[in-house]
């Protein structure tokens, strides 16, 4: 990752600068593009991304998963997240965990968020976005504070982002080489051992309700499976479930 880095001074979304990138020319896979601001940072299921001009990572990897069917497309975000997590604990800050589908948390507080938007033909993934927003040197987060914290404020001291990019990208695309090489059965062993929560009780809502509820599984297409107190299995959708930190 990162043979191709482009780097923007400003841009409205690193994400769509890259779609707008697939649709006029030939890309290299791996092809990262790195903002210093957004102007436009979007969020998962249409939320905005908000990032402090020049003091967190705003980046986009550019990826052709061909190889992936569409049934397993949530080992991208699998490998992405995994990468992730290895690559903070090298900064020396630990109790880095996955949260479900698509956060990374230092504690009880959101530290980084993916955005991955896949093109599909078929049953075949054409090309994957890969969107990564890290809360790196923010030290104050304003009204949006509540829940989030940065790799600064976690390790008390700043760090310097362009060398943070560089080992996320390398961590990032080991994992991604794992999941070219079908190693599913240690991508999930390594998954289940960063995610939050995993085989654990904890509370969900999903429709005004609250339920209490172990975490037993994540589907290949990205469903969590919850177990509840008298031992019924059930499949969530990303867009069903809140978790309740
Ligand atoms: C989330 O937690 O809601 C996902 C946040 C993803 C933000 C990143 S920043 C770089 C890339 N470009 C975007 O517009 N969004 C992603």
């Amino acid at each position: 990752f990162g043979g191709q880095l482009i780097e923007i001074d400003e841009v409205d979304s690193t994400n769509l600068h890259a779609q707008r990138m697939l649709k006029k020319q030939k890309v290299v896979e791996g092809t990262v593009i790195n903002a210093k601001h957004q102007t436009h940072g979007r969020g998962q299921m249409g939320t905005k991304w908000y990032s402090g001009e020049g003091l967190n990572l705003t980046f986009s990897v550019i990826l052709f998963p061909k190889f992936l069917t569409l049934e397993k497309q949530f080992y991208l975000s699998k490998v992405i997240a995994i990468g992730m997590v290895e690559a903070i604990e090298k900064l020396s800050i630990f109790n880095v965990k996955i949260k479900w589908p698509n956060d990374i948390y230092v504690g009880k507080d959101k530290v980084a968020g993916i955005l991955i938007e896949n093109s599909v033909r078929g049953q075949e993934i054409e090309h994957s976005v890969i969107g990564v927003g890290v809360n790196i040197n923010e030290q104050d987060f304003g009204i949006y504070g509540l829940g989030a914290t940065s790799l600064s404020m976690e390790a008390g001291e700043l760090i310097e982002t362009g060398h943070l990019l560089q080992s996320l990208l390398k961590s990032m695309q080991k994992w991604y080489l794992m999941l070219r090489a079908e190693k599913y059965f240690e991508i999930d062993d390594a998954y289940h051992h960063r995610l939050l929560n995993y085989n654990q009780w904890a509370y969900y809502e999903k429709d005004d309700q609250v339920i209490k509820a172990k975490l037993v599984g994540v589907k290949n297409y990205g469903n969590v499976v919850l177990e509840n107190e008298i031992g019924d299995l059930s499949e969530y959708g990303l867009k069903e479930l809140k978790f309740i930190i």
